[in-house]
């Protein structure tokens, strides 16, 4: 089992490149069995469920290189439509196969996904687009089958703003035949990413980062190269540890419009946030102030997948903050952990209260889900003494070398096997 283990109090300084985002990839990977021929996608970081999405479409005919950040793909031999039942299970967006595999092969057998312990992680949305679209489901065993000879382009309303039921429907639709309208879709950069890198295919794709999304379907795609947008999660991680652990760094490889409702709470805050092209310079030299309240919400609101990271900065602000979390039932396993260094956060229906202290002290902690796992470690980053986070296998899933990035920043952290 390998661990972090951080000697805290020291502030980050220094420069970081922010590498590609991982919930552009993941979508962009499974989008090329649309089409056969190579493919290069460039900026594509080291990460375990990168890994997991290669393994998978190699178990489904694809030839897959990964090096340097660039992924080399070759789809022609692309034949298999069950998804490896032990590879579902490893990753919740092994479901993104569902819509390219039922639109190239006419057939798609999946089971249902595994992925983070945050929530119930329902999947009927994916399903009623693709039955929308024309897909005959059969459920036996565990396992589900989609069939469909030809996918009918139709209208879909989703329900929820979900950011994986727009992308599978997208990536289904672009060879039905017709045009297909998605309303209330999800807004996220990565699903503008995805139109962009499918329309380079030569998909029809407008509206991508509004609430209707419209898909002209066409005959066939071709084989691109391509590069994804940075990752806009991992960049609001230094941002929200700067201001936890009072510092001052230079991100580049970012794209300040992903992140405009973080940088605004952060100022707030306190914190200093200046932007100059794709370099973010992030500096705070005092106590964070408190917010008396910020609710998550779907892009362009302030994302769940940087609320643990900015419970921790708000344990250590000036006053009492409340967070709601709105978008996943079960995002807040890192309160109990954040305790056991001392912070004072009391959980009431689905909003943490956060009465902020002068310190935080270092303690062994265990990550439970991909974003509590850097939440702890920046909370190890700004506590007084040694912290030691477990199970950062979490943490892998979305960070490259995290220990890497922030010794880079001047913290004092290493990756040890016990
Ligand atoms: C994507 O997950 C991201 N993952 C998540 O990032 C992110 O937290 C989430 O979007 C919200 O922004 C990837 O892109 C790989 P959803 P996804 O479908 O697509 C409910 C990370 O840390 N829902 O928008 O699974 C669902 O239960 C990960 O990088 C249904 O009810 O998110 C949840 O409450 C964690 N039925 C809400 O919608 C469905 O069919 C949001 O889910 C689908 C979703």
């Amino acid at each position: 089992m390998e661990t972090f283990t951080i000697e805290g109090g020291r502030p980050l300084s220094g420069s970081l490149r922010i590498h590609g985002a991982k919930n552009a990839a993941l979508p962009i990977l499974a989008a090329s069995v649309l089409a056969d021929g190579q493919f290069h996608i460039y900026d594509v970081p080291h990460l375990k469920d990168i890994d997991v999405m290669l393994q998978i479409l190699t178990n489904l005919g694809a030839t897959v290189s990964h090096v340097d950040g660039c992924v080399s793909l070759e789809t022609t031999s692309v034949s298999v439509s069950q998804v490896p039942e032990d590879l579902m299970g490893q990753m919740r967006s092994s479901i993104f196969l569902m819509g390219p595999l039922l639109a190239r092969l006419g057939e798609v057998t999946i089971t249902l996904p595994g992925g983070c312990a945050i929530g119930e992680r329902r999947i009927d949305l994916h399903l009623a687009g693709l039955t929308a679209l024309g897909a005959k489901i059969e459920e036996a065993e565990g396992y589900i089958t989609f069939r469909a000879k030809k996918l009918r382009g139709t209208n879909i309303f989703l329900s929820f703003p979900s950011v994986g039921a727009t992308e599978n429907i997208m990536m289904a639709a672009v060879l039905a035949k017709g045009t297909t309208r998605i309303c209330n879709a999800a807004h996220e950069p990565e699903i503008v990413d995805l139109q962009n890198f499918l329309n380079a295919m030569g998909a029809k794709i407008r509206g991508a980062g509004t609430d209707t999304i419209e898909i002209d379907g066409v005959e066939r795609l071709r084989s691109v190269s391509y590069r994804v947008i940075p990752d806009r999660i991992v960049a609001g991680t230094h941002l929200l540890a700067v201001g936890t652990t009072q510092g001052h760094i230079q991100l580049s490889n970012t794209i300040p419009e992903h992140l405009t409702a973080v940088i605004q709470i952060a100022k707030s805050c306190g914190v200093e946030i200046k932007n100059r092209h794709d370099i973010m310079e992030i500096k705070s030299t005092m106590r964070p102030r408190a917010i008396d309240r910020i609710i998550t919400s779907p892009f362009p609101g302030f994302p769940t997948d940087l609320q643990a990271q900015l419970m921790v900065f708000l344990s250590l602000a000036r006053g009492t903050s409340v967070v709601k979390e709105t978008v996943f039932d079960g995002r807040f396993k890192h309160v109990n952990e954040l305790a056991r260094m001392g912070a004072t956060i009391h959980v009431d229906m689905g909003s943490a209260i956060i009465r902020g202290i002068g310190k935080l002290t270092g303690a062994c902690v265990e990550a439970t889900d991909l974003r509590a796992g850097a939440a702890l470690v920046i909370a190890g980053l700004a506590a007084e003494g040694k912290t030691q986070v477990e199970q950062i296998h979490h943490i892998d899933r979305g960070y490259e070398r995290l220990e890497s990035q922030l010794t880079q920043l001047g913290a004092e952290m290493a990756r040890l096997s016990i």
